[in-house]
């Protein structure tokens, strides 16, 4: 353990020394791959970043007017990118590829039940057309918000281009919420119209949306005047006259040509919520043109993205992740992307790797939750496929831990796929911390370095820049960029609250611990909420689930802390075993053995004062390990918070002791 300052820095001890090179098999077809390349477009971004930001939106982006105005600061912490342009996301993700790709593909789609589907730029684009047009039709304007409770099928994707192409603002909402969740958001929205299906496939079940979408409307909602219903399953649903109308007659009669509306480069795209495990669900409210400069750069310096990719982002456009790396940025380029419906297990856990091999996937990204799972079910299953079309893979939405990291460099990559960790939030739009795969050395569990024009560092309380090498503190960002969220829909003091006052709207605040290496390279170390105060020594709940995950018996850990009178706050460890859960969830031996391995890991500081066995965790559908309920669970309170948002409620029960 290495001298710790406990008063103004979160604690971090965790070790990983590997390294990896960019592979030369990778790097020779790279776009960006010599150092020289990436240093220059630092520098350029160091020198001037409100000029190398408009380089980079006068080049990429296809204006209707172009616009003279760069940043604007009047209203900090609103910044304003761009401001005298118009622009539309539809035409630039759509219409400016038909003139040499019309016949490309820009979707490939598979069902869970093995249905296929191909769009070309020209289908994309009618299909689009004529949604538009009959959003118009039904009184969808410029600035109206559209809510989008839909499968992870084409038409969601349609959807929110038809949304883009006229100006109204979409915000999907995840097709596996409640229909008080879908209630509550459209009631913040204030929706005119809502976008279903009758159904969607998952999990060998049929999700049934419109029915969530009728209890959601049947108490409140009055500002929803018409819901557009997609056939998907063709099974019984109720329509009601006069309000519902199946998409294929609401297209039926339309043109197939919908001139795009010209909006202001501020014109807000989508509102999305964050998953609100406690509180009202925070609408997020991204820009038009910063949004997209955001979605494409990263596709391009992180994804290296190139005209014959097939890329595949498995996250649901009902996340953030699945409206930057779906919706929006691939389609910008011009690339081919793949969607799935379905679960990852159906029918077994090789269906990913199956779906890899026949889609030849060339880049992959997917959540750490998933790679665990999969790395879980064993060897046998990627093994058993055909992966040498991929040749980059990436992960996002939590720390990986560096033992699923190696699995993935070594199964799935096969030593030859760079791994892109990235750093991003819902609120930063688009990849923030990552590394150019051409180009960075990438080392297991950490997102490497900020990207070109994000001025990214780790702070104290009090604000200072953490010099020191290694130790902890909050990650902030210190100067606005072009795809940063403007607002929280309709609620400005949580706005400001939540991004800005920690340092007095001087920095953006993530929310996130972190630390910075010897090499400039960021490593996440959990929300700052997660952070643990044990005997004075904070510590970073990440770290200690990491090294549990490095035993080779544990699946997957998490650590809550609960109060303790002689420590202030002790470890309580959650674990997933690869094997069997223990009889009872009790094993002393294995504990014991844990315990000390914890300890050798990192210090005996970090070692769980007690673990409890399980055969899941709680989850978001999102993937995201619910800490704030485990908190309660192992500090023995009631559990008061909303569980309907999670992926597995039951094991509430087995986590509570009373199975
Ligand atoms: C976490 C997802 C470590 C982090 C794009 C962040 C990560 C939150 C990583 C945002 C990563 C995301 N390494 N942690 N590569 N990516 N996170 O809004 O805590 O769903 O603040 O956006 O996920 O989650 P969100």
């Amino acid at each position: 353990m290495t001298d710790i300052d406990t008063k103004n820095t979160i604690d971090s001890m965790l070790q990983e020394d590997r390294c990896f090179a960019p592979p030369s098999e990778f790097v020779e077809h790279a776009t960006i791959n010599k150092a020289d390349d990436l240093n220059k477009l630092y520098q350029l971004a160091n020198d001037d970043y409100e000029t190398f930001w408009a380089t980079l939106a006068h080049d990429e982006i296809d204006w209707h007017t172009r616009f003279s105005k760069v940043l604007d600061s009047t209203n900090a912490p609103h910044y304003r990118w761009f401001d005298d342009g118009t622009l539309n996301i539809s035409y630039n993700c759509i219409d400016r590829h038909l003139i040499e790709r019309a016949d490309k593909t820009a979707i490939i789609f598979e069902g869970e039940r093995g249905d296929i589907q191909r769009l070309s730029y020209r289908e994309l684009h009618s299909a689009v057309c004529r949604f538009a047009n009959a959003l118009r039709l039904h009184g969808v304007e410029h600035g109206d918000r559209v809510v989008l409770y839909m499968p992870m099928v084409p038409e969601a994707v349609i959807a929110m281009q038809a949304c883009a192409r006229i100006g109204a603002i979409h915000s999907v909402v995840f097709g596996g919420f409640s229909a008080e969740a879908l209630k509550n958001r459209i009631e913040d929205a204030g929706a005119k119209v809502v976008v279903t299906a009758d159904g969607g496939y998952r999990g060998n079940k049929i999700i049934p949306l419109k029915a969530a979408c009728d209890e959601a409307l049947s108490h409140g909602c009055e500002s929803v005047n018409a819901v557009f219903v997609l056939k998907r399953t063709g099974e019984d649903i109720a329509m009601t006259t006069g309000r519902d109308i199946y998409w294929h007659d609401a297209t039926k009669l339309v043109a197939d040509d919908c001139p795009p509306e010209w909006v202001n480069s501020e014109h807000p795209l989508f509102l999305l919520y964050t998953s609100g495990s406690t509180g009202k669900p925070k609408g997020i409210q991204h820009s038009s043109a910063g949004y997209l400069l955001g979605t494409i750069m990263t596709m391009k310096w992180v994804f290296d993205a190139q005209d014959d990719d097939i890329y595949w982002c498995t996250a649901d456009v009902g996340w953030i992740t699945g409206h930057s790396y779906v919706a929006y940025g691939p389609l910008a380029l011009g690339m081919t992307i793949f969607m799935y419906e379905g679960a990852p297990t159906v029918p077994d856990a090789g269906r990913f790797w199956k779906l890899c091999q026949y889609h030849k996937v060339t880049v992959f990204y997917t959540a750490p939750t998933a790679i665990r799972a999969l790395m879980k079910a064993g060897d046998a299953y990627p093994g058993s496929h055909d992966l040498s079309s991929l040749r980059l893979l990436g992960t996002v939405g939590e720390p990986i831990n560096p033992e699923a990291w190696m699995w993935y460099h070594r199964v799935i990559g096969k030593e030859r796929c760079p791994i892109v960790d990235t750093w991003w939030q819902t609120e930063t739009g688009a990849n923030i911390i990552a590394p150019v795969p051409g180009v960075v050395v990438t080392k297991p569990g950490s997102c490497t370095r900020p990207l070109p024009g994000i001025d990214v560092a780790v702070v104290d309380e009090s604000g200072n820049v953490i010099k020191e090498p290694n130790k902890g503190g909050y990650l902030v960002i210190r100067k606005p960029w072009p795809f940063m969220l403007r607002a929280v829909w309709g609620d400005e003091e949580r706005y400001r609250k939540t991004y800005w006052a920690l340092f007095n709207n001087k920095y953006y605040v993530a929310g996130d611990s972190a630390r910075c290496d010897e090499d400039g390279y960021y490593w996440i170390m959990g929300r700052t909420d997660d952070v643990l105060n044990v005997s004075g020594h904070r510590l970073g709940t990440m770290e200690i689930e990491s090294a549990l995950v490095a035993h080779e018996k544990v699946a997957e850990a998490a650590i809550v802390g609960v109060p303790d009178d002689l420590t202030g706050e002790s470890i309580f460890a959650y674990v997933v075993l690869k094997g069997d859960r223990p009889i009872d969830g009790i094993d002393e031996n294995l504990t014991a053995e844990l315990r000390q391995w914890v300890g050798k890991q990192i210090g005996s500081i970090a070692k769980p004062k007690e673990i409890r066995y399980a055969d899941n965790l709680p989850k978001t559908r999102s993937g995201k390990i619910m800490r704030r309920l485990l908190r309660t669970i192992a500090s023995g309170e009631a559990i008061t918070q909303d569980t309907s948002t999670l992926e597995n409620e039951a094991i509430l029960e087995q986590l509570q002791g009373k199975q």
